[in-house]
C-alpha cells in the first residue's frame, strides 16, 4: 500500500525528461525501441528512466529498466485511474475495459517488446514483474531490477 502511495504521488510530480536525459536514452535504445519509449506519458518515462538510474552498474539492465511499463502505453489512465484500477485488481472481481487493459500491461508490453526486438532480459522482466524471476533469469540481475523499480 505504501509503494502503491509513493507511486501516486511519483506520478503527479513527474517532470518531462530534459534533453541531456533524453540523450542517455538514445545511448540505450535501438530506434525501434525508443519509439516505444516515446510512446509512454511523460510520468512513465520520468519512472523508467529514474528506475534505469537506480539499477546503476548494470548497464545490461538498462533497457529493461526503460522500457518494463511500456505495456502501460496501452491506455491512458491518470493517477486516479490508475491507483483504483491497481486496488480493484487485487480483488477477486472481474474487471473490464481500460482497467483491465492496464492491469494486463506486463504482458502486452512483453508482446510489445518481443516484436520490436527486446533483449532477452527485457521481455522476461516485463512480462513477470513484479513476481519472482522466471526459470532462466538471473536471481541476483532480478533483485536489481525489481528493487530499482519499487524504490
Ligand atoms: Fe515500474
Amino acid at each position: 500500500m505504501i509503494h502503491l502511495i509513493g507511486r501516486f504521488f511519483g506520478f503527479l510530480r513527474a517532470r518531462p525528461l530534459s534533453p541531456t536525459e533524453q540523450d542517455e536514452v538514445a545511448c540505450i535504445l535501438s530506434p525501434p525501441l525508443r519509439r516505444l519509449f516515446y510512446r509512454q506519458c511523460f510520468q512513465d518515462q520520468r519512472h523508467a528512466f529514474d528506475v534505469a538510474r537506480r539499477v546503476g552498474d548494470h548497464p545490461e539492465l538498462w533497457e529493461a529498466a526503460l522500457l518494463h511499463d511500456v505495456g502501460k502505453s496501452e491506455v491512458r489512465l491518470g493517477a486516479f485511474g490508475r491507483s483504483w484500477a491497481t486496488l480493484w485488481g487485487a480483488t477477486s472481481l472481474p474487471v473490464w475495459g481500460r482497467w483491465r487493459t492496464y492491469l494486463m500491461h506486463a504482458s502486452r508490453g512483453a508482446d510489445l517488446l518481443e516484436r520490436h526486438g527486446a533483449g532477452c532480459s527485457t521481455i522476461l522482466f516485463t512480462r513477470h514483474h513484479p513476481g519472482p524471476p522466471p526459470r532462466g533469469f538471473d536471481p541476483a540481475s532480478w533483485d536489481v531490477l525489481a528493487h530499482a523499480d519499487e524504490s
